[in-house]
Protein backbone atom coordinates (compact mmCIF):
# COMPACT_ATOMS: atom_id res chain seq x y z
CA UNK A 1 0.00 0.00 0.00
CA UNK A 2 2.82 2.52 1.06
CA UNK A 3 5.19 1.36 -1.65
CA UNK A 4 1.81 1.45 -4.30
CA UNK A 5 1.74 5.42 -2.66
CA UNK A 6 5.24 5.96 -3.19
CA UNK A 7 5.49 4.74 -6.91
CA UNK A 8 2.51 7.00 -7.51
CA UNK A 9 4.49 9.72 -5.99
CA UNK A 10 7.35 9.46 -7.83
CA UNK A 11 5.65 8.84 -11.50
CA UNK A 12 3.79 12.64 -10.48
CA UNK A 13 6.71 13.82 -8.99
CA UNK A 14 9.74 13.22 -11.27
CA UNK A 15 12.05 15.12 -9.74
CA UNK A 16 11.95 13.06 -6.52
CA UNK A 17 14.79 10.84 -6.41
CA UNK A 18 14.44 8.78 -3.37
CA UNK A 19 12.33 8.50 -0.06
CA UNK A 20 14.67 9.72 2.58
CA UNK A 21 11.86 9.72 5.97
CA UNK A 22 8.78 8.18 5.41
CA UNK A 23 5.71 9.35 6.29
CA UNK A 24 5.14 7.10 9.34
CA UNK A 25 8.81 7.02 10.28
CA UNK A 26 8.04 10.85 10.61
CA UNK A 27 4.53 10.88 12.26
CA UNK A 28 5.64 8.61 14.67
CA UNK A 29 9.14 10.71 15.54
CA UNK A 30 7.01 13.95 15.37
CA UNK A 31 4.68 12.04 18.41
CA UNK A 32 7.76 11.11 20.42
CA UNK A 33 8.58 14.59 20.88
CA UNK A 34 5.02 15.82 21.52
CA UNK A 35 5.63 13.69 24.52
CA UNK A 36 8.82 15.18 25.57
CA UNK A 37 7.78 18.70 25.20
CA UNK A 38 4.43 18.13 27.13
CA UNK A 39 6.38 16.47 29.92
CA UNK A 40 8.60 19.59 29.86
CA UNK A 41 6.16 22.22 29.80
CA UNK A 42 3.77 21.21 32.31
CA UNK A 43 2.82 23.98 34.32
CA UNK A 44 4.24 26.38 31.73
CA UNK A 45 2.57 28.74 29.08
CA UNK A 46 3.72 27.42 25.97
CA UNK A 47 3.67 29.50 22.63
CA UNK A 48 4.62 27.63 19.47
CA UNK A 49 6.21 29.79 17.15
CA UNK A 50 5.73 28.19 13.07
CA UNK A 51 8.31 29.64 11.02
CA UNK A 52 6.41 30.02 7.75
CA UNK A 53 6.11 28.07 5.17
CA UNK A 54 7.85 25.06 5.87
CA UNK A 55 6.95 24.49 9.19
CA UNK A 56 3.25 24.60 9.00
CA UNK A 57 2.50 20.57 8.19
CA UNK A 58 4.61 20.15 11.28
CA UNK A 59 3.48 22.79 13.66
CA UNK A 60 -0.26 20.99 12.90
CA UNK A 61 1.09 17.49 13.61
CA UNK A 62 3.17 18.73 16.49
CA UNK A 63 0.56 20.86 18.29
CA UNK A 64 -2.44 18.23 17.88
CA UNK A 65 -0.12 15.53 20.00
CA UNK A 66 0.76 17.72 22.85
CA UNK A 67 -1.10 17.22 25.78
CA UNK A 68 -0.64 20.72 27.29
CA UNK A 69 -1.94 23.80 26.59
CA UNK A 70 -0.15 25.72 23.60
CA UNK A 71 -0.40 28.76 21.79
CA UNK A 72 0.36 29.17 17.96
CA UNK A 73 1.63 32.13 16.40
CA UNK A 74 3.55 32.29 13.13
CA UNK A 75 6.51 34.13 12.11
CA UNK A 76 7.40 34.70 8.23
CA UNK A 77 11.53 34.85 7.36
CA UNK A 78 13.40 34.06 4.08
CA UNK A 79 16.51 33.98 2.75
CA UNK A 80 16.27 31.74 -0.31
CA UNK A 81 16.40 33.76 -3.62
CA UNK A 82 14.61 30.58 -4.78
CA UNK A 83 16.37 27.74 -5.75
CA UNK A 84 18.69 25.15 -3.62
CA UNK A 85 20.80 27.71 -2.17
CA UNK A 86 20.74 30.45 0.84
CA UNK A 87 21.65 33.78 -0.09
CA UNK A 88 23.22 34.09 3.46
CA UNK A 89 20.81 37.24 4.41
CA UNK A 90 17.80 36.61 6.33
CA UNK A 91 14.80 38.74 6.26
CA UNK A 92 12.12 39.11 8.02
CA UNK A 93 8.69 39.44 6.16
CA UNK A 94 6.18 39.04 8.71
CA UNK A 95 6.81 39.23 13.00
CA UNK A 96 4.61 37.68 15.59
CA UNK A 97 1.95 39.59 17.12
CA UNK A 98 0.97 38.28 20.38
CA UNK A 99 3.78 39.63 23.20
CA UNK A 100 5.57 36.87 23.97
CA UNK A 101 6.74 38.67 27.49
CA UNK A 102 4.71 36.05 29.66
CA UNK A 103 5.66 32.85 27.31
CA UNK A 104 7.70 30.12 26.86
CA UNK A 105 8.48 30.11 23.66
CA UNK A 106 9.30 27.14 21.55
CA UNK A 107 10.29 28.13 18.02
CA UNK A 108 9.23 25.35 15.44
CA UNK A 109 11.24 25.14 12.38
CA UNK A 110 11.05 22.22 9.59
CA UNK A 111 15.40 22.49 8.96
CA UNK A 112 18.29 23.74 10.39
CA UNK A 113 20.90 23.81 7.64
CA UNK A 114 23.44 26.78 7.63
CA UNK A 115 22.66 28.12 11.27
CA UNK A 116 21.35 31.46 9.78
CA UNK A 117 17.67 31.70 9.86
CA UNK A 118 17.97 30.04 13.46
CA UNK A 119 20.40 32.61 15.05
CA UNK A 120 18.35 35.50 13.30
CA UNK A 121 15.22 34.18 15.34
CA UNK A 122 16.79 33.00 18.53
CA UNK A 123 18.36 36.82 18.80
CA UNK A 124 14.68 38.24 17.35
CA UNK A 125 12.87 36.54 20.17
CA UNK A 126 15.54 36.74 22.87
CA UNK A 127 15.41 41.10 22.74
CA UNK A 128 11.57 40.30 22.66
CA UNK A 129 12.31 38.96 26.66
CA UNK A 130 10.08 35.76 26.62
CA UNK A 131 9.72 34.06 30.19
CA UNK A 132 11.85 31.02 28.21
CA UNK A 133 13.14 30.47 24.79
CA UNK A 134 13.46 26.93 23.51
CA UNK A 135 14.27 25.71 20.06
CA UNK A 136 12.61 22.61 17.69
CA UNK A 137 13.92 21.55 14.23
CA UNK A 138 12.70 18.26 12.61
CA UNK A 139 15.53 18.04 10.64
CA UNK A 140 19.12 18.75 10.98
CA UNK A 141 22.05 18.72 8.25
CA UNK A 142 25.06 18.86 10.62
CA UNK A 143 27.60 18.78 7.72
CA UNK A 144 26.28 22.47 6.60
CA UNK A 145 26.81 24.28 9.84
CA UNK A 146 28.10 27.80 9.64
CA UNK A 147 26.86 29.36 12.65
CA UNK A 148 26.55 27.41 15.61
CA UNK A 149 22.85 26.80 17.00
CA UNK A 150 21.56 24.56 20.88
CA UNK A 151 18.95 22.61 19.52
CA UNK A 152 16.79 21.57 22.17
CA UNK A 153 14.23 19.10 20.15
CA UNK A 154 15.80 17.47 17.09
CA UNK A 155 13.50 15.29 14.66
CA UNK A 156 16.38 13.34 12.56
CA UNK A 157 19.51 13.91 11.55
CA UNK A 158 20.24 13.61 7.90
CA UNK A 159 23.15 13.85 5.50
CA UNK A 160 23.96 17.10 3.29
CA UNK A 161 21.64 16.67 0.46
CA UNK A 162 18.66 19.03 -0.96
CA UNK A 163 15.12 17.49 0.75
CA UNK A 164 11.87 18.46 -0.29
CA UNK A 165 8.40 17.53 0.97
CA UNK A 166 5.91 17.79 4.45
CA UNK A 167 6.17 21.41 3.87
CA UNK A 168 9.72 21.77 2.47
CA UNK A 169 9.81 23.37 -1.14
CA UNK A 170 12.24 23.79 -3.98
CA UNK A 171 11.04 26.37 -5.68
CA UNK A 172 7.62 26.95 -4.06
CA UNK A 173 7.00 23.27 -5.03
CA UNK A 174 7.04 19.70 -3.46
CA UNK A 175 5.52 21.01 0.23
CA UNK A 176 2.58 19.07 -0.30
CA UNK A 177 4.45 15.56 -0.33
CA UNK A 178 3.69 13.62 2.76
CA UNK A 179 7.06 11.94 3.32
CA UNK A 180 10.64 13.58 3.10
CA UNK A 181 12.45 12.90 0.02
CA UNK A 182 15.74 13.44 -1.85
CA UNK A 183 15.86 16.10 -5.05
CA UNK A 184 17.04 14.63 -7.91
CA UNK A 185 20.43 16.83 -8.36
CA UNK A 186 19.28 17.44 -12.06
CA UNK A 187 16.91 19.29 -11.15
CA UNK A 188 18.67 22.39 -9.51
CA UNK A 189 22.04 21.91 -11.30
P1 LIG B 1 19.62 27.94 7.27
O1 LIG B 1 19.37 29.39 7.55
O2 LIG B 1 20.71 27.75 6.25
O3 LIG B 1 19.83 27.10 8.50
O4 LIG B 1 18.38 27.39 6.49
C1 LIG B 1 17.19 27.22 7.08
C2 LIG B 1 16.05 27.29 6.09
O5 LIG B 1 16.46 26.99 4.75
C3 LIG B 1 15.06 26.25 6.45
O6 LIG B 1 14.13 26.77 7.35
C4 LIG B 1 14.45 25.88 5.13
O7 LIG B 1 13.37 26.74 4.87
C5 LIG B 1 15.54 26.12 4.13
N1 LIG B 1 16.26 24.87 3.77
C6 LIG B 1 17.49 24.47 4.16
N2 LIG B 1 17.82 23.28 3.64
C7 LIG B 1 16.76 22.90 2.89
C8 LIG B 1 16.49 21.72 2.11
O8 LIG B 1 17.27 20.76 1.97
N3 LIG B 1 15.28 21.70 1.50
C9 LIG B 1 14.34 22.70 1.62
N4 LIG B 1 14.57 23.81 2.34
C10 LIG B 1 15.76 23.90 2.98
MG1 LIG C 1 12.21 26.91 7.38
Amino acid sequence: MFNDLVNKMSLEFPDILREVITEKDLQNRIKELAIEISNDYRDKNLLLICVMNGSVFLTVDLVKSLTVPAEIDYITVGSYNGGTESSGKVTLFRDVQIDVTDYDVLIVEDILDTGRTFSFLVDHFKSKNPKSLKTFSLLDKPDRRIVPVELNYRGFVIPDVFIIGYGMDFLQKYRQVPFIGELRPEAYS
